[in-house]
């Protein structure tokens, strides 16, 4: 029914958003389906794993196909059917990652190519919102690094990449005002939490004020 996406830069806190998002529509009654970037089906899991295996020896056009290629399979075989079913699907990322991270990052395409590459990859299937949690790198860093997890072969790259991949967000956000909500990660959880929740209610009613009636709930 409804399509939410969650970006930033690795360590931003929009996973923790995303976890919050799907606890407060569960509490509401609804059956959300949370899903992350690569990852949620039996191939994209273990996409991901290659992917994130600092021992990966990748071209970067690789990278970005196997990206799309986790992708792929998940639209397919999880998100579209969710959807259909009339259920929220909530995701950790999604192509907008692969425009600011391969794009960007890795400089190996254009945004304009990768525009249409996108919509073959998810088989035109756009998110209804995009919430993007904005950190400075050294800051998004620092909570990395208080995980104390080692970092995985993309976490792994240089600062300026990682500014790369976030000034690419920003520029994301400018240009897709209507889709993108920005948002700053130096927030706290619960602050970021009512502005999301406050956002996905407005957009429920906007959107289905007929699927909150069939749940009987007004809640969300
Ligand atoms: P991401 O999914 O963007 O990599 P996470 O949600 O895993 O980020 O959060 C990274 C770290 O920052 C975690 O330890 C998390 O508890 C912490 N964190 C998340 N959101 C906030 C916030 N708003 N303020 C402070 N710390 C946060
Ligand atoms: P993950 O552990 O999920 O990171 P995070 O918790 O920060 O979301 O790892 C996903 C990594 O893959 C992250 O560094 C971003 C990167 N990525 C891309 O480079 N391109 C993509 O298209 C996607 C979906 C992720």
């Amino acid at each position: 029914m409804l399509l939410l996406t969650f970006e930033g830069i690795d360590g931003s806190g929009k996973s923790t958003q995303a976890r919050r998002l799907a606890a407060f529509l569960r509490e509401a009654g609804r059956d959300p389906l949370l899903v992350r970037e690569p990852g949620g089906t039996e191939l994209s899991e273990r996409l991901r794993a290659v992917l994130l295996d600092t021992r990966s020896n990748m071209h970067p056009m690789a990278e970005l196909l196997l990206f799309s290629a986790a992708r792929t399979q998940l639209v397919a075989e999880r998100i579209r059917p969710a959807l259909e079913a009339g259920r929220i699907v909530i995701c950790d990322r999604f192509y907008d990652s692969t425009t600011a991270y391969q794009g960007a990052g890795r400089g190996v395409a254009d945004p304009a190519w990768l525009q249409s590459f996108h919509r073959r990859v998810t088989d035109g299937l756009v998110p209804d919102r995009t919430f993007l949690v904005a950190l400075p790198p050294e800051r998004a860093q620092k909570r990395r690094e208080a995980k104390e997890v080692p970092p995985d072969r993309m976490e792994a790259e240089a600062d300026a990449f990682h500014e790369r991949v976030a000034a690419a967000y920003e520029t994301l956000a400018r240009e897709h005002p209507q889709r993108i909500l920005r948002l700053d990660g130096r927030r706290s959880v619960e602050a970021l939490h009512a502005t999301i929740r406050a956002d996905v209610q407005t957009l429920l009613r906007a959107h289905t004020g007929t699927a909150a009636a069939s749940t009987g709930s007004s809640e969300c």
